[in-house]
């Protein structure tokens, strides 16, 4: 069978999640095979993908959480564990499938810490996909809200949210057309931003910056992951806003990615 699969162009490592996932054989695995062999990334077909400790559902209604990610939630944590909050608030703008937030809840959960988290986005069908992982996770603690990052947010949350943490779209359209065809399939809007002060992919990171001071709590943190050529652009957003403690780190292969930034 795996030859078979091999045979029809899978890469081998690919046909044996395939058969794990569908059987040996089939009309689920046949359609699975079909859906792979047109492009389609093998998150999306297989219907699942892990993510830190979380098997979150994935499919077209929100990005395939990537692995820069999960070292961002890791700096998130870090973050959070110097906070003095028995019980932070936490608010994930563009949560996508809830890849960022619910991981936060379910490890601070792990440590007996109990947060509450806010789940934003502008995308209907994304924040249905990041309820049901909720769902499949059984963490409760979320609230779910539709809007352009802030805009949505009742103002008694003004001043209390202990993490804002973000990885907003923030590739420039230019980018994009020279990237991988297949993130044809995922959301555009998960991906790409328009430019902001001359740099390439910068609107969304701007106004989630920016947004930021209004909600935080004093010692509240921002933590953003953004793209290679961003760095200086972030840095300066962040100080701009009054943010401090501002310092930007690489992610694991050595590129720029993720800002954090303190409200004074
Ligand atoms: C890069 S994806 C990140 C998804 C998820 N947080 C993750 O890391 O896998 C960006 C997310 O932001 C959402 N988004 C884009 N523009 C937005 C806006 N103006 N307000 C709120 N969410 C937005 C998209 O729908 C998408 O889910």
């Amino acid at each position: 069978m795996l030859a078979r699969l091999v045979a029809a162009g899978l890469e081998g490592r690919e046909a044996r999640w395939l058969i794990e996932e569908f059987g040996a054989s089939g009309d689920a695995l046949d359609g699975a095979i079909a859906r792979r062999l047109a492009g389609e990334p093998l998150q999306y077909v297989i219907g699942h993908w892990p993510f830190r400790g979380l098997d979150l559902d994935v499919d077209a209604r929100a990005l395939i959480p990537r692995p820069e990610t999960e070292e961002l939630v890791g700096r998130a944590i870090e973050v959070l564990a110097t906070s003095d909050s028995p019980a932070p608030v936490v608010l994930d703008l563009g949560c996508g499938t809830g890849a960022i937030g619910l991981s936060i809840l379910a490890e601070l959960a792990e440590r007996g810490v109990s947060a509450t988290l806010i789940a934003v986005d502008e995308s209907r069908d994304a924040l249905a996909l990041c309820r049901q992982n909720a769902i499949k996770h059984r963490l409760y603690a979320v609230s779910f809200v539709v809007g352009s990052w802030y805009e949505g947010l009742d103002d008694s949350l003004a001043g209390r949210v202990d993490l804002v943490v973000s990885n907003p779209p923030y590739v420039g359209e230019i980018e994009r057309a020279s990237l991988d065809p297949v993130l044809d399939y995922e959301p555009s809007g998960a991906l790409v931003a328009p430019d902001a002060e001359g740099v390439a992919g910068f609107a969304d990171l701007a106004a989630v910056i920016t947004g930021a001071p209004r909600w935080l709590t004093r010692g509240g943190s921002l933590v953003v992951e953004h793209g290679d050529g961003q760095r200086e652009a972030v840095r300066r957003a962040a100080f701009g806003a009054g943010l401090r403690d501002v310092v930007d780190y690489d992610d694991l292969a050595g590129r720029p990615r993720v800002l954090v930034a303190r409200q004074p």
